[in-house]
């Protein structure tokens, strides 16, 4: 069950997890994932004020119930620049999935492919582009790519992800420094494991590596200019990873963008910015369909795919679920995950009379501001109290019950 890389564990699950929720896997996985690796995952930068509004904001749109449609059997199908897909929730890029499981984004890219997902995959993978290719060979996904200052690594980057057939590329913008995440600093985070772009060219293994050593390797500045050169180079579409203005979502589309992806960086960046979802209904106004729009940062919940989609999103990524997913039961693990929330969108679907993606991208959502309570269910381990016994409220067995007969007499 778990496999040793330099003393380090690496789980080497595979299989289909049960859960109430997604959230609950956060506290699960600390069972298999080293005190380090678990909070480089689970943390922001500074106060993470960011990170926990990411979902709490979500509270400040409500869903609109309808009744009377007439619909059953809605589907979670949709198609992505011209890919099919079995849902709209995508894997967003995370570095190094080797933190989580030995087989990392192989894996990671079965459990997407065995859902019908969109996978991303990072400069800093573990795995090599050409190992994760061979795992779904005909599945989609998407490169994200960390400029690097030297353009011969870029190249060379290019040369790969176009072999191993990836159908584009997210230009990560919003990372050009880390951010300032204590929780790498208190555990002192080095990447345990091999990142195989930086073993392939810089010669190092690649483990060792910290977060700010990572970021130090890749451009300081990027600019439209720099877009307009990935896309030549690579022929491929490139979307702008990291907007969070309308101001960007220009200057993106205008730097010859195929779309743009709304992120905070799950609030690892910028601490302090806002919630995702509470940007993303002016920008995806002003964008106004010019090209496609992925949104990610926060989302737990069918309902929040539910929204982000109805206020403008096209696909949603999610991050820290698929990777505690991962850890817990690898390819089918991560499965399980979008299976969750595509099994909680279906219902939402259902009761607002959303038989297609389509016509949840057109169901109304209105924004009354309750204070968001984002509290867990009641029934959750962190709020269920002991159920007080009486004489009155025990189930009897056969036998235990009295003498008068149960059965109503009309
Ligand atoms: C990330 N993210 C990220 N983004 C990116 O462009 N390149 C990367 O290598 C990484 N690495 C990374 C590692 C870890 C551990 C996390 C949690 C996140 C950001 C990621 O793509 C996405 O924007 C967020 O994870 C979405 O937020 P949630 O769903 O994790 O809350
Ligand atoms: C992070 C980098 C790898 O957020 O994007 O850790």
């Amino acid at each position: 069950m778990t496999y040793y890389y330099n003393g380090f564990p690496q789980s080497e699950r595979n299989e289909e997890l049960h859960m109430i929720n997604v959230d609950e896997l956060e506290e699960k996985v600390k069972k298999v994932i080293p005190e380090g690796a678990y909070y480089y995952i689970a943390s922001g930068s500074e106060n993470e004020w960011t990170w926990r509004n990411n979902t709490a904001a979500f509270n400040h749109y409500q869903i609109i119930p309808r009744a009377l449609t007439d619909m059953d059997n809605p589907k979670t199908d949709t198609e992505f620049m011209g890919m099919k897909l079995k849902t709209p929730i995508m894997i967003s890029p995370i570095a190094c999935h080797g933190i989580a499981h030995k087989d990392a984004e192989v894996a990671t890219q079965k459990g997407a492919a065995a859902a019908g997902a969109l996978f991303s995959s990072s400069t800093y993978a573990n795995k090599s582009v050409e190992d994760i290719a061979a795992a779904a060979p005909d599945a989609p996904r998407f490169f994200q790519l960390y400029l690097s200052k030297d353009w011969k690594f870029n190249e060379m980057v290019f040369n790969a992800i176009k072999k191993a057939g990836y159908k584009g590329i997210f230009l990560t913008v919003d990372a050009l420094v880390s951010g300032y995440r204590e929780a790498n600093l208190r555990t002192n985070f080095t990447y345990p494991v091999p990142l195989d772009f930086f073993k392939r060219y810089i010669g190092a293994k690649g483990e060792g590596q910290s977060v700010a050593q990572m970021y130090a390797a890749s451009a300081q500045k990027i600019g439209p200019e720099d877009v307009k050169r990935i896309k030549e180079e690579t022929g491929l579409p490139v979307i702008v990873k990291g907007v969070m203005s309308v101001e960007d979502a220009y200057k993106s589309i205008g730097a010859g963008a195929d779309g743009i992806y709304i992120t905070n960086h799950g609030g690892r960046e910028v601490d302090g910015s806002p919630a995702t979802i509470d940007v993303l209904p002016e920008i995806a106004k002003a964008v106004n369909h010019r090209v496609p729009i992925i949104f990610d940062s926060g989302v737990r919940r069918g309902s929040h795919v539910f929204k982000a989609l109805a206020l403008g999103a096209d696909m949603v990524g999610i991050g820290r679920p698929y990777l505690y997913g991962l850890a817990l039961g690898g390819a089918k693990g991560v499965k399980s995950v979008i299976d969750q929330l595509d099994k909680e969108l279906l219902i939402d679907m259902q009761l607002t009379g959303c038989k297609t993606i389509d016509d949840v991208k057109h169901s109304k959502i209105t924004h009354i501001n309750y204070s968001s309570d984002n509290l867990d269910s009641i029934t959750s381990p962190d709020r269920m109290k002991p159920y007080p016994k009486t004489a009155d409220n025990q189930i009897k067995t056969d036998g235990q019950t009295d003498a008068v007969s149960s059965a109503s007499h009309h």
